[in-house]
């Protein structure tokens, strides 16, 4: 997981990578600190994407003329660079979804499904995104099994006080490696180390982690990982899930049709090697060759610097929110910054999350109010909703001054 960095790296060249970036110089004055919903598309994949189509653009895996091929080759190549940036050994361990959700999705519905039933128990932390939580409420009702909690410290931090008892028994353990919520980032590797000791297999829920820091799943020994190319600069539309081959090699397809089978009979069918048993139907095509450019565009910038550059944009919103606003501002999640990722949630004064994102709007500043899909967590936080700002490579510490100002003068606003 994130290391502690002991050289520190070159520092991002903000202004730089802003140009590459056509909505901000589109829609001027834009401070947009909403990555952690989703974030912005650099010309490089949209050209990438725009190439593709202008140049090589057939469905793929069917035909014999050159063109197929080209967007085979393309289709192909992109997962080969997915399976290099994250560490895997195996192209066809990557799997093209429509997103984590997805994908996540599919290992409810297909190892799940097929591993769990009545005396089993999956672990869940309070950390968690509804991606993580209802696919296996869904299973769980239908197969009768088990959901355990890991709950949180004081500090948001997963309490492993228990972990041991929690796990024994389980059989599989969701976690998230950053909170979209609060950025806390999880002890993925200790984790994975004491669930495999007692049996059980791990997904990462990886969609706040891969855009933001290298990730190497090999290293970290999880068995699922589950990302979105919408939230590290690629387009919407594609996610991808990682899995062990000898896991998904043993798992039913999820969703049935085209492109998923060796042979079908009117009888049964047989399914497809990996990874098309689980890409049934016309996959993402471009939106795989985008993905594929945003990992490039990613890796020429350089993780170690990404991560970086976020530390350094978190520490410095900690610390320029508290001294201005003291206890008028309450920030959730961990108070050190290398505890936690580029997502700051907080509350300001008594003003809803919602009033308060509408007055920032006013000051085109984009951040995002709600429970942001994890209303287990608002639970243990104490309230409905949170404002949340989050910040990425394009953003800079004129975009946290410029958060605080409008923070300011919604205090004025709410005031008069
Ligand atoms: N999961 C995304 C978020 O946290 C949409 O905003």
């Amino acid at each position: 997981m994130v290391e502690s960095i002991e050289t520190e790296p070159v520092p991002l060249d903000v202004a730089s990578i802003r140009k590459d970036f056509p909505i901000l110089t589109n829609r001027e004055g834009l401070v947009f600190l909403d990555s952690a919903a989703s974030s912005q598309k650099p010309t490089q994949v949209l050209d990438a994407m725009r190439h593709y189509y202008e140049f090589d653009h057939a469905n793929v895996h069917r035909a014999a003329y050159d063109l197929a091929e080209a967007a085979t080759n393309a289709l192909e190549g992109a997962r080969r660079t997915v399976a290099r940036f994250i560490g895997a050994d195996d192209q066809s361990e990557v799997v093209f979804t429509k997103n984590a959700t997805e994908s996540i999705n599919l290992v409810a519905r297909s190892w799940g499904a097929a591993n769990l039933g009545p005396g089993d128990a999956v672990v869940l932390t309070h950390l968690e995104h509804h991606a993580d939580i209802v696919p296996w409420q869904q299973l769980a009702e239908e197969r009768g099994f088990e959901i355990r909690w890991i709950p949180l410290t004081a500090d948001t931090q997963l309490d492993l006080t228990d972990l041991d008892r929690t796990l024994d028994g389980a059989k599989l353990v969701g976690l998230t490696a950053m909170s979209n919520v609060t950025g806390t980032f999880t002890p993925v590797q200790r984790i994975v180390d004491a669930a495999h000791g007692a049996g059980a297999v791990v997904l990462l829920d990886a969609c706040q982690y891969v855009p933001h820091a290298a990730t190497d799943v090999g290293a970290l020994g999880v068995d699922f990982a589950a990302f979105s190319a919408h939230k590290m600069c690629g387009p919407t539309g594609i996610g991808v899930l990682w899995g062990r081959r000898d896991l998904l090699d043993s798992m039913p397809p999820f969703l049935g049709g085209g492109g998923m089978i060796l042979d079908v009979r009117t009888d049964g069918f047989v399914p497809a090697e990996l990874p098309a048993k689980f890409e049934a139907g016309t996959p993402p095509i471009a939106e795989a060759v985008g993905l594929a450019a945003a990992i490039e565009y990613l890796e020429d910038i350089g993780l170690d610097r990404i991560r970086a550059h976020e530390a350094r944009l978190t520490a410095y919103a900690l610390r320029s929110l508290t001294e201005r606003f003291g206890d008028e501002i309450t920030i959730h999640g961990p108070s050190e910054p290398d505890q936690r990722g580029g997502v700051m949630s907080f509350a300001y004064r008594d003003i809803h999350p919602h009033d308060l994102s509408q007055v920032l709007n006013s000051h085109r500043v984009c951040i995002r109010p709600g429970h942001h899909c994890a209303k287990p967590l608002m639970r243990c936080l104490g309230v409905g909703a949170t404002s949340r700002a989050s910040w990425y490579i394009y953003n800079d510490t004129e975009d946290i001054d410029a958060l605080a100002d409008a923070i300011g003068e919604s205090g004025d606003f709410f005031t008069i």
